[in-house]
Order: C-alpha cells, then sequence, then structure tokens
C-alpha cells in the first residue's frame, strides 16, 4: 500500500529502570499494533513486561555500569508455529511439540555465555528447550563502558523472521562519572530504531515465502528488504524540534538493508560521538552517515541556527544490496524521517548543552603477526546450479561444524577476513568489541583464477592487492562489535579477549554454551553465515 509519509508523529520508546538490582521479567507476546495511521493494525511478536504493555519496539532497558541487572525472559506466544513463514530446510530450532522458539540475546554485551543467549538456547511457551538452553534467567554485569545495546530474538533459523516480527528493543548503559558533561540529554536526546518492512493492504508484514532456489530452500531468501522505512515502530514518522542540539542514539535494525544517510539542509551535519562499544575518542562531523545492520551511531544534529517552520529530512541512498545492488524499492524510499523546526514556547528553556572534544581515547591496535593468533577466514557465497544463491559460508565451515575460533582469555587475536562475495557484510563478534586495523583491495577475479597470491604483500609481482592498505571508513572506527567488511578486500580486525581495559572479565567467559559470529545480515546468518566461538581458559 502507498502511505503518505510524514503525517504521524514519532513515537518515544518507553523505558525501564533495571539498575536496582530486583529481577524484572520482561515476556514475548503477540500483538497488534498500528504502524501508520492509514495501515490497519499490525501482528507482531514483541517484548513487554505483561500482553498490554508489549510494544514494537520493546521497552528500552537502562542499566547503569557496575550494576548488575537481572532480566528473566519469558514466552508468551501460543502460536503453534510463527507468523512469518518458517523454511524448514536450514538449520532450525524444530520443537516437536511446535510453538514459537525464542531466545534473547543482548547485542553488545560482555557476558558470560549462559546468558548470551546461544542460537540453541531457545525454548518455547510450551516449556521446550534447543540442546543449549540452561536457564531463562539471564544476568547482566553491565561492567563495559557505556554505549547504546540492543535485545533482539537470536533463535537458529528464525533470527530473520523474529526480528522482523518485531523482537527487539534497546538497552543502555550509563556511565555518568565518564559520560562528557553538557551533552543534550532529557527531552533532547531521541533514541531511533530504524528499519524497513513491507506490508499487506490489510496490515500485515510482507515476508516472502517461496524461496530464490526453491527446490533446495522452499521459502528462504537471501536478503529481506522492505519498500517502508520505520522508526520507532512508526512509518515515516515526523518530529518536532526546537532550534537546538539534540543528541540521537541510532540503531540499524534492519534485516539486510543498510543505510546511507544524509540530512537535507546542508548546513547540518551529523556530529558522531559514539559507535557500538561506546563513545569515539573524538566527534566526526558527517555528511552521511553510513550504517549497517545492527550499527549503533550516538549522534549530534544542532538544529540551532534553523528558522522555525523548516522543514529537514532524513534521508537514505544506500543501495541494496549494499554497496553495489540495485533494488528498485530504493527509489521509490529515500526518505526516512522528517525533522519540523518549531519555536519554542516562551516557558521551554533551552538547555545549554556542548559537543564534547576529547572524549574517550580508544587505543591503537598492537599486535604481532608472528606472536598473535593470525586467523585468516573467507567470506563466500555459494549458487545453486542455476545462480541463485543457496547459502553463504564463513571460511567455508556450516553452522553445525566444530568450533574453530577459540580464543584464548588475555589474547589477542588478528583475523584477517577475505570478502569474495559481491557484497559488503556487516560481521558481529559476540563478547567483545573489537577494532577494525585496515583493509585492502585485491583483484577478485584474478584471485579466483588462481593467477596471483594474497600471501603476497602489495607490489610484489604475484599479489593479488591492488592498494596498499587503508584506513578505517567512518563506520568502520572506534570499538565496534558489528562492521561493514566490503567486497573484494581483505579486512583486518584485532580483538583482546579482556574486558576493554585489557583486565579480565569479571566473568567466566569459557563456561556456559559458548559464543557465536556471524553476519548480521539476518538471512543470511540464519543460513549457515554463523559460527561457534569458545573461549578457552
Ligand atoms: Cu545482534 Cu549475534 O547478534
Ligand atoms: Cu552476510
Amino acid at each position: 500500500p502507498a502511505l503518505t509519509p510524514y503525517i504521524d508523529p514519532l513515537p518515544l520508546l518507553k523505558t525501564i529502570d533495571i539498575s536496582d538490582g530486583k529481577q524484572i521479567i520482561v515476556g514475548a507476546y503477540k500483538i497488534t499494533q498500528k504502524l501508520h495511521s492509514e495501515l490497519p493494525p499490525t501482528t507482531l511478536y514483541t517484548y513487554g513486561t505483561s500482553e498490554k504493555t508489549a510494544t514494537f519496539p520493546g521497552p528500552t532497558l537502562l542499566a547503569t555500569r557496575h550494576k548488575p541487572s537481572y532480566v528473566r525472559w519469558e514466552n508468551h506466544i501460543h502460536d503453534s508455529e510463527t507468523f512469518l513463514i518458517t523454511d524448514r530446510s536450514l538449520h532450525w530450532a524444530n520443537p516437536k511439540r511446535g510453538g514459537v522458539p525464542i531466545v534473547t540475546h543482548l547485542h553488545g554485551g560482555e557476558l558470560e555465555s549462559t546468558y548470551d543467549g546461544h542460537p540453541d538456547a531457545w525454548f518455547t511457551a510450551s516449556g521446550e528447550t534447543g540442546k543449549k538452553f540452561v536457564t531463562q534467567n539471564y544476568t547482566y554485569p553491565n561492567s563495559q563502558p557505556s554505549a547504546l545495546l540492543w535485545y533482539h530474538d537470536h533463535t537458529v533459523g528464525i533470527t530473520r523472521n523474529n526480528v522482523l516480527a518485531g523482537l527487539e528493543g534497546l538497552y543502555i548503559i550509563r556511565s555518568p562519572s565518564e559520560e562528557p558533561k553538557h551533552l543534550p540529554s532529557g527531552d533532547y536526546e531521541i533514541s531511533l530504531i530504524i528499519q524497513d518492512k513491507q506490508f499487506w493492504a490489510n496490515g500485515s508484514i510482507n515476508f516472502p515465502d517461496i524461496g530464490d532456489s526453491p527446490s533446495n530452500h522452499p521459502n528462504w531468501c537471501p536478503e529481506y528488504f522492505g519498500d517502508t522505512i520505520l522508526v520507532n515502530g512508526m512509518v515515516w514518522p515526523y518530529l518536532n524540534v526546537y532550534p537546538t542540539k539534540y543528541r540521537f542514539r541510532l540503531l540499524s535494525a534492519a534485516n539486510a538493508r543498510f543505510f546511507n544517510l544524509t540530512i537535507s539542509e546542508p548546513s547540518l551535519k551529523f556530529i558522531q560521538i559514539g559507535t557500538d562499544g561506546g563513545f569515539l575518542p573524538f566527534p566526526l562531523r558527517l555528511s552521511s552517515l553510513t550504517l549497517g545492520p545492527a550499527y549503533r551511531a550516538d549522534v549530534i544534529i544542532d538544529f540551532s541556527g534553523i528558522t522555525p517552520g523548516t522543514k529537514i529530512y532524513l534521508n537514505n541512498s544506500a543501495p541494496a544490496p549494499f554497496p553495489s545492488g540495485d533494488d528498485a524499492f530504493l527509489t521509490k524510499i529515500p526518505s526516512v524521517l522528517e525533522f519540523r523546526v518549531i519555536p519554542k514556547p516562551q516557558k521551554v528553556n533551552l538547555p545549554s548543552t556542548r559537543i564534547p572534544q576529547g572524549i574517550i581515547p580508544v587505543p591503537k591496535p598492537a599486535y604481532s603477526l608472528k606472536k598473535n593468533v593470525h586467523r585468516k577466514l573467507t567470506l563466500t557465497e555459494n549458487d545453486d546450479d542455476d545462480g541463485n544463491p543457496l547459502f553463504s559460508l564463513l571460511n567455508n565451515q556450516r553452522w553445525d561444524d566444530p568450533v574453530t575460533e577459540t580464543p584464548k582469555l588475555g589474547s589477542v587475536e588478528v583475523w584477517d577476513i577475505i570478502n569474495l562475495t559481491p557484497d559488503a557484510h556487516p560481521i558481529h563478534l559476540h563478547l567483545i568489541s573489537f577494532l577494525f586495523v585496515h583493509q585492502q583491495e585485491f583483484n577478485q577475479t584474478l584471485y579466483e583464477e588462481e593467477g596471483c597470491s594474497l600471501e603476497k604483500p602489495f607490489g610484489h609481482p604475484l599479489s593479488c592487492f591492488i592498494e596498499p592498505p587503508q584506513p578505517a571508513k567512518d563506520e568502520q572506527v572506534g570499538w565496534k562489535d558489528t562492521v561493514v567488511l566490503y567486497p573484494s578486500k581483505v579486512s583486518r580486525l584485532w580483538s583482546k579477549w579482556t574486558n576493554r581495559e585489557g583486565q579480565p572479565f569479571p566473568f567466566d567467559a569459557t563456561s556456559g554454551p559458548g559464543y557465536v559470529w556471524h553476519c548480521h545480515i539476518l538471512d543470511h546468518e540464519d543460513n549457515d553465515m554463523m559460527r561457534p566461538l569458545s573461549v578457552l581458559q
């Protein structure tokens, strides 16, 4: 259906303070909610403390650094199966008694794997559990620096269905002593969850049920792209702003779509002060902001000089698939959000806020290719005989192949990830934040014809590299837990298997069912582009 943009106000997300150390119960429920005033109510699965309070997106959980919080996750979805079709040819939960399996992962959280939401730790409303299930009572140590995290479903084989159905919400860790002073706060700090969906005229989510390679995977499609953008669960909303600075905390919760956001008023910039893992060392002034799936960006936009009455648009120009696809939907939906600059009422005193300069230093990634573990890993896409995507793999291993990524507690690892596919993949590691070292483009055709070597440095006559190593792009800097890895490049990631200060984790990272790393295009993750990851003593 053609929906009129910018007629509904942006919903502000409900928050729940979980810093008092008392357990809270967050359940998954089936609800209906209006996502646009011209659209009938949409059936969704979402989180809430009760069926009545469940909303899409789920409540924002507010934690405080060094104060553990306790969440009991419950499943109150009584459908016999998910309303977004399950492709049973993938590795998936497959509960014998039916039901909709769920398991919640705190994305970006540094915590014991027992509470990490392992894909096989799912459970249904009737109490059936996956083979790695331990408990529904999760402990979050909140020992990491201040950051915007998010929680979402992570069930093996149906994460894309459950997240598209609405199982996601924000989780903010605050740390008053380390946060820059005088940031816009209160009414001037606004969280924005951006994602795309497609709807039928009756309001239900349009999720394709015929696969691209139906004889292999009857329903699975390589990427879900919607033709409609939602912010905080509303299609193309508008937001009234006063002429002052706002802090926007953005999450891209899209299944597969990338965003390249721009502001229609050229005098305005995104002043980015933070990313997935927390604050950047200093603000970046950007005219465009690239967000891969699962990306977070902490940005200030300063409307101070704008004449009230002006309308300003947050637009999107990212091709789909990214970075060089030609998804026809894109041309119809460059728009995301409308800012309406309105005069400040007499009684409102605009706060005096500042853009921080030096924020929190981020270390230089120090390593030795001789002394540290140096992994070389590939991203590949496998097609069927007709050239239709079948599945994508990490280092040519399937999800159920034995674990191979086994970093030792306290160690530094260097991962060179060779992207042999035509698309960018947002690669996500659980447990830690890592740093992007560099990336280097190579001649993929020649490499595939075995006419050159990635072992030879740039400049060597047999080298595949066509450039010297290039630094991180804007969307790759800072502490990252998910990073865009571009096609035909070897990207080097640095990780240290400690907490951010280089000290041991305040929990046992070697116990429990273990962690995972995967592509955060959920359609890829669900179809084998995910691997186990175990931390060893
Ligand atoms: Cu946001 Cu393993 O996921
Ligand atoms: Cu991928």
